[in-house]
């Protein structure tokens, strides 16, 4: 499917046109010649080419000002500036302005071929530095899923020169845009066919789009099933070369393996922290007798030093009372994580939780002079909720909050109706904020960045919201804060 170099050539001198357009052709080159430098613009703005070739001197437009207008247009076009007088000026300014290379007239034939040759040839070894490129750092950011997909539609548009690219995903049995690069009026579901019709052949797919818009779409092959396709849109008119399709082919092979390797991750992880979950509640259950048999005895030995006015000796067994229950309350949360219990529903004022969780970390508020705003509107109802297991929700949102803060932070916190079903609550800090690395493990059991921390608060908060039937999101800058959203059903 070898098509042949196409060259746009302008020049108002309708004589040397005919020359040039004729050397060309034999040459192998598919030629647009034209006196009319707008016919020229024209031309640019409704198809692609490999190399142009425009007169220095012409009227009203020069070669250098349509070297610009046709970068405007085509961004990476070679343009060969032709000139009768090969003056260094001439030359220094046509390339200065943007223009690959210049010719001057009368043209050799070994000249111009050359230069020609180099000027496509230039063009394809600056997509494929591209190409490159993007491949490597699409690979290297390689964490999340939705990275992925972005870094994937990211690139396909700075390597193809699209419009705007978009990767539709299969869900279930419906297809969704899930990251889009550049910007295009044509609503998303309109490239939704171009997806499914590349899905459907297993194979590119060029479709007419919105406003004469062409829409190309190469299905993403995953373990040999198409799990989506990455539809790319095209200026106005602008015919697909079979250079895009190649670098789109590119791009979607690309795409479909890091989208395999980010599934596999997440499967693996996930059934690495289900095997972790299962072993920590194990665990957990075999030092639960233990540690109640000490708590207890702690207790009988103090006991014992305060009837012998042994103050040391009662010192000593409360720390050991105290440090036996921070074993036994983690033990509790562990266990709790691996085997939630029955949620005992009942309807819950959130407000009121709210305070009442609030007096529990007054302490720590107190020490840190931390400014505590609440907004909780009085019209938010109820929830049918186990309020036992909220509490555990609302008092790890606000110590992870106190403890992202500095002294002299606020602490915000909101309650409002989402809407006729929903009460949404927030917790927000003024902290350190979350990076990238974090954010993405910070509801896996046991992690943590913090040297006495457990790794057990976000896990525990987001299953106890999703046993609700709830959701939680978080919003975080790094240096600003975080603001931590809980929706839960009202009743
Ligand atoms: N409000 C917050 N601000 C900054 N980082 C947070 C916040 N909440 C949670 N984190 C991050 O998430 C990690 C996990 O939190 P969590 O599960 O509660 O465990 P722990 O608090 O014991 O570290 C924390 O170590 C911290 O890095
Ligand atoms: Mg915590």
């Amino acid at each position: 499917m070898n098509r042949p170099r196409s060259v746009l050539v302008v020049d108002d001198d309708a004589h040397i046109l005919e020359v040039l357009e004729m050397r060309l052709t034999s040459m192998g080159f598919a030629v647009t010649a034209t006196v009319d430098a707008e016919a020229a613009l024209a031309a640019l703005g409704t198809r692609g080419f490999d190399a142009a070739l425009f007169d220095l001197r012409m009227d009203p437009i020069d070669g250098i000002a349509l070297t610009r207008a046709a970068h405007a247009r085509q961004p990476r076009l070679p343009v060969l500036i032709m000139t009768a007088h090969g003056t260094i000026e001439n030359a220094v300014e046509a390339i200065k302005e943007g223009a690959f290379d210049f010719l001057t007239k009368p043209f050799v034939t070994e000249e111009l071929r050359g230069k020609l040759a180099r000027a496509v040839a230039d063009r394809r070894w600056a997509r494929d530095r591209n190409l490159l490129r993007t491949v490597g750092e699409t690979l290297a950011s390689a964490a999340s899923m939705d990275r992925v997909l972005s870094a994937v539609a990211e690139g396909t548009m700075e390597a193809t020169e699209t419009e705007r690219t978009v990767v539709f995903l299969r869900e279930s049995d419906r297809l969704v845009p899930k990251a889009s690069a550049g910007t295009s009026s044509t609503p998303l579901d309109r490239l939704a066919p171009a997806a499914e019709a590349a899905i459907a052949r297993r194979d590119s797919v060029t479709m007419g789009g919105a406003e004469g818009r062409a829409t190309l779409a190469v299905p993403l092959m995953v373990a040999g099933t198409p799990e989506g396709a990455l539809v790319v849109e095209n200026p106005s008119h602008v015919v697909a070369t079979d250079d895009d399709l190649d670098l789109l082919r590119v791009f979607a092979s690309q795409g479909a393996v890091a989208l395999g390797n980010a599934r596999e991750l997440s499967r693996l992880r996930s059934g690495a922290l289900a095997a972790l979950g299962r072993v920590a509640s194990q665990v957990a259950h075999e030092l639960n007798n233990p540690l109640g048999g000490l708590a207890l005895y702690a207790r009988l030995l103090e006991d014992r030093f305060k009837t012998a006015g042994d103050e040391e000796g009662v010192q000593l067994t409360h720390k050991v009372g105290r440090a036996v229950k921070h074993l036994a309350d983690l033990v509790t949360d562990i266990t709790a994580y691996g085997r939630p219990p029955e949620l005992k529903r009942e309807p819950t004022s959130l407000n009121a939780l709210i305070e009442e969780c609030l007096s529990l970390v007054q302490d720590r508020v107190v020490d840190k002079e931390i400014r505590v705003v609440s907004k909780l509107a009085p019209d938010v109802g109820t929830v049918l909720a186990d309020a036992r297991e909220l509490k555990k929700v609302l008092l790890n949102l606000f110590v992870n909050a106190l403890e992202a803060m500095e002294p002299h932070g606020t602490l915000t916190i909101r309650t409002q109706r989402a809407d006729e079903r929903t009460i949404e609550a927030s917790v927000e800090d003024t902290g350190c904020g979350i990076d990238d690395e974090t954010r993405a493990r910070m509801f896996d059991l046991f992690f943590t960045t913090k040297a006495n921390g457990t790794g057990l608060g976000m896990p525990i908060a987001r299953s106890v919201v999703d046993r609700h039937g709830g959701r939680l999101d978080i919003d975080s800058e790094p240096g600003v804060g975080t603001r931590v959203r809980i929706e839960l059903p009202r009743q």
